[in-house]
């Protein structure tokens, strides 16, 4: 094994270990209890994953927690599709950066083919139906908005005209 693969191989199992407390901490905060199974789930295939890189690097990897807490963070700030196509987008990026180690790696093709499954089930998550009791409320929450928009903006243009007088 050259130095370079080695780097990557550990660059990777550190991906995965990250991966693991990122899916955990996303189940954590979720509020929507399939998408928490999932997470877990997901979690779990991570850890099987990094075991697979660190039976070649043999090295131990100490896991990071910023995406643990990043991902959460987004989720609650921007909601939950743009937070599952990011995460959608890093499992399919994840795929194509193993490509590379399959040839001297073949046990990476298997973990490939989870990366890309995981960006489809992240994905698939989103074109389940959102409950109607929450899109009402997400529509009283736009609407109640918006009219308080609207009251701000006639409030300041009727005042300019009293004011010109
Ligand atoms: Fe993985």
């Amino acid at each position: 094994m050259t130095r370079k693969q080695l780097k990557n191989l550990r660059r990777a199992q550190q991906g995965e270990l990250d991966a693991v407390l990122m899916y955990n901490a996303l189940a954590d905060t979720v509020t929507d209890p399939a998408d928490a199974e999932t997470f877990r789930k997901l979690a779990a295939e991570e850890g099987r994953h990094g075991s697979v890189f660190f039976r070649y690097t043999e090295q131990i990897v100490k896991p990071r927690r910023t995406k643990a807490v990043l991902l959460p963070f987004l989720y609650r700030v921007l909601g939950r599709k743009i937070t599952y196509r990011l995460i959608a987008k890093g499992e399919y990026d994840a795929a194509r950066v193993y490509e590379h180690l399959i040839p001297a790696f073949p046990e990476v093709e298997s973990i490939r083919a989870d990366e890309q499954r995981h960006g489809d089930t992240v994905k698939a998550l989103l074109a389940r139906h959102v409950p109607v009791k929450k899109r009402i409320v997400r529509a009283i929450i736009l609407t109640t908005g918006l009219l308080a928009l609207a009251g701000c903006v006639y409030f300041t243009l009727s005042h300019r005209r009293h004011s010109r007088r």
